[in-house]
């Protein structure tokens, strides 16, 4: 029985040294932080985003401190470059064993001003980036029965949330999909979870806040907006998603599949 718990274990995603993983929406805030992670923990990292000057710097400084990340700039939005930008990591890095979905877009608007180029490009972004990528590494994870997705999602998919109606909703897809994933994927030794954050300090909660009241606002909840505040009186920092992350790429969490951990502080009241 050990020997069978054994192999289990080395299929479904094992500990950091060694591996090669893929992360997009790498120089965001979060991003970042998750690159980082999984880097000084002997990760080689594949690092996806947008613009190449900010990936290129990236690289650049990570080498600085001895790490493995390598810049690969692709739009998830794109089916030809999400498949070119996976397969060349493979040939330059190796098997991808992880992959971690952080790319994502905010456009806050209330629900009937929103505009169908909000809704659809929020969607391509947050959901069908999410389901392309995905599925270009986990078919591949799929035929080498070994890896695992974490997908990094919000707690506004199971809150709503005022001017939020589009991002809410592309975000519950998000989950939706990734535990489905996880569910087909089950047997042939992928792991598929979700990290929910609430309000975490990076450059996306930052464009929340138009005024001074702003952060206040956040911390403390807007009754007039039925929101509620942060029960432990502060905003994540990106590295404590990124500890959320990593623990769930690890061999740690090796029994942990279509899991959905919320990292927001107590925000979304234990939901
Ligand atoms: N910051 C928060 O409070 C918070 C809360 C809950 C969930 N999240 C989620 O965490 C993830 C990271 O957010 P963040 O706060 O670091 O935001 P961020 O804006 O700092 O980073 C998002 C990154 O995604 C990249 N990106 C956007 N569109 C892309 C595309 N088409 N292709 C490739 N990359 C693309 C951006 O260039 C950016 O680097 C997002 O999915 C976000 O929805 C953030």
């Amino acid at each position: 029985m050990k020997g069978t718990s054994d192999t289990r274990r080395q299929r479904s995603g094992a500990e950091h040294t060694g591996k090669v993983a893929l992360v997009t929406g790498a120089t965001g805030g979060i991003g970042e932080a998750v690159v980082y992670a999984l880097a000084e923990a002997g990760t080689a990292v594949a690092a996806v985003d947008l613009d190449p000057a900010d990936l290129a710097e990236l690289e650049r400084t990570a080498k600085d401190k001895g790490l493995s990340v390598t810049a690969l700039p692709a739009d998830v939005t794109s089916a030809a470059q999400v498949e070119d930008v996976v397969a060349g990591v493979e040939e330059r890095l190796g098997p991808i064993e992880q992959l971690v979905n952080t790319a994502g877009v905010l456009r806050p608007a209330p629900v009937l001003s929103l505009t169908e180029e909000d809704w659809h490009q929020t969607f391509a972004v947050n959901t069908a980036g999410v389901f392309r990528v995905s599925t270009a590494v986990a078919r591949r994870m799929a035929g080498r029965e070994r890896g695992a997705v974490v997908t990094v999602a919000s707690n506004a998919a199971v809150v709503p949330r005022v001017g939020m109606a589009a991002y809410s909703a592309s975000k519950a897809a998000a989950v939706a999909f990734t535990k489905n994933l996880g569910l087909e994927l089950a047997g042939h030794g992928v792991r598929c979870n979700v990290v929910c954050p609430g309000s975490t300090d990076t450059p996306m909660l930052r464009s929340l806040w138009t005024d001074e009241s702003g952060p206040a606002r956040s911390l403390n909840g807007v009754l007039s907006e039925f929101r509620g505040g942060i029960p432990l009186g502060r905003f994540a920092t990106p590295r404590d998603i990124a500890h959320a992350v990593a623990f769930l790429l690890s061999d740690r969490a090796a029994h942990i599949t279509m899991h959905d951990l919320h990292v927001d502080g107590g925000a979304a009241l234990g939901r």
